[in-house]
């Protein structure tokens, strides 16, 4: 049998390939306008960066992680040998430690710096269970402001990414936008003591998981897609009510700067997102249409403690990701159409094969001026190039044949009209400039 892709991959064909770039594109554009620059980091970095960042209790990081093996070091394993913390590698399940981890190795955002800011777009990967929506390589786009704590870059950036979201085609009534805040680190222990407390009492009805994990980190309790669990959950303490009056304020501006922008939110007290770096607020988008049970098709929040956690400076953090894949899927189901890919704006055909190294010189020129520009390189017959044409969107087509040769010039269709003028073989190309113009 020939060889398929990995479980939970996907190619991105022609079309899809020229939609993810044009997709790319508008985000640039759009997280342009707010001030966002690129940066691209190693789709590898040592686990640990992931395991200081992203917590060691966490589904991604405990369960879903890729780990990375040279051909060296997997010898040294074989052979019984360990290998040094910098040798442990894993491909990034999220682009957010790996950006901070530059923006602290690079010194980024030097002290009484402006934030700052910077937008990823690339390949993720988690070994999760394959489902629609939920694949083990997806790509993410991602902005992370770093720098600046105060509530009008989680506003700004909430407000940036529902913009971006309408402008691509994803209705507004379709997205519901939850809100939350994690509290920090002054209000968060007592907080999670109180959930631990809860959890214990009702220990015989919770799963075996969610108890597990209740020493270590009990808030991941809010996210078990068991339903008995979630509606014992849905019942348990509410961070909302135990903020400390820094966080309360933060988050009521959050709020209100939404409010003022006209974006609508549910607050969700039980979203406390799957990564363990948040600190006060965090948001997920959801789609109501065409997802299923996989319906984010982005979140993030802020997290003030990470570029510590790296290593860095205290440096405090937003930022959030979308899922491109999750969002072509919102898309269809909201009847938006990919582009089709073959596009030409001209295709050079031979009556017969005595004028085929013309066309070729045509072709070349044309293509050298920017124009697409193709021809039949099969020897098919004139009628079957026709076809070819058709197939790829030609919008002219230059018909060579000895006869018109021998006069210097070529038949130009219009393939929308269909009418057809005889030119001279040297203004084909200003022909065509005028014509798409
Ligand atoms: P996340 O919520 O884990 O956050 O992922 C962001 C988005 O990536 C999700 O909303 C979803 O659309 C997409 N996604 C996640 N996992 C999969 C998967 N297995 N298959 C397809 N799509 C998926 C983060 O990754 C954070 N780094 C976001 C962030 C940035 N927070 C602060 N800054």
């Amino acid at each position: 049998m020939a060889i398929q892709s990995p479980e939970g991959t996907r190619d991105l064909l022609p079309d899809e390939a020229l939609f993810w770039s044009h997709f790319k594109s508008c985000a640039e554009d759009v997280f342009g306008c707010y001030g966002y620059l690129p940066i691209d980091t190693p789709i590898i970095e040592q686990t640990e960066l992931f395991v200081r960042g992203i917590g060691e209790a966490t589904d991604v990081v405990s369960k879903e992680m890729f780990t990375a093996i040279s051909g060296e070091n997997l010898k040294k394993l074989l052979e019984g040998g360990s290998l040094k913390a910098k040798s442990r590698l894993s491909l990034r399940p999220e682009g957010t430690a790996g950006v901070v981890r530059a923006v602290v190795q690079h010194d980024l955002v030097p002290q009484g710096a402006a934030p700052a800011k910077l937008m990823y777009a690339g390949p993720m990967f988690r070994a999760e269970r394959p489902q629609k929506g939920r694949q083990r390589q997806f790509n993410q786009i991602g902005v992370e402001c770093l720098g600046a704590e105060e509530p009008t870059v989680d506003a700004e950036a909430i407000i940036m990414l529902m913009r971006f979201f309408v402008k691509m085609g994803i209705p507004q009534e379709s997205m519901v936008l939850l809100v939350n805040s994690m509290g920090c680190e002054a209000c968060r222990p007592a907080y999670r003591d109180q959930v631990r407390a809860y959890m214990n009492e009702h220990a015989d009805e919770l799963c075996e998981t969610c108890m597990t994990r209740a020493e270590l980190n009990p808030l991941r309790a809010f996210d078990c897609k068991n339903e008995r669990c979630a509606a014992i959950m849905a019942d348990a303490p509410k961070i909302t009510d135990h903020l400390c009056d820094d966080c309360r304020e933060h988050y009521e501006a959050v709020l209100k700067l939404l409010d003022g922008a006209g974006i609508t939110y549910v607050q969700d007290p039980t979203l406390v997102r799957g990564l363990d770096y948040y600190t006060r607020t965090v948001f997920e988008v959801q789609v109501t249409d065409g997802l299923g049970s996989q319906n984010a098709i982005g979140g993030g929040g802020r997290y003030d403690k990470l570029a510590e956690e790296v290593g860095g400076r205290p440096t405090p953090g937003f930022g959030f990701a979308l899922g491109y894949e999750r969002c072509a899927l919102a898309l269809q189901a909201a009847g938006v159409e990919f582009p089709q890919a073959q596009q030409c704006d001209l295709f050079v055909a031979c009556v017969d094969d005595s004028c085929r190294s013309q066309a070729f010189t045509l072709v070349q020129e044309c293509r050298d001026a920017g124009y697409r520009c193709e021809m039949d390189h099969q020897h098919r017959s004139l009628k079957s190039q026709f076809k070819l044409a058709d197939k790829l969107n030609a919008r002219r087509v230059a018909i060579l044949g000895p006869d018109e040769l021998a006069e210097g010039r070529v038949k130009l269709r219009d393939m929308a009209t269909h009418e057809e003028a005889l030119v001279g073989l040297d203004e084909v190309l200003a022909e065509l400039g005028q014509a798409l113009l």
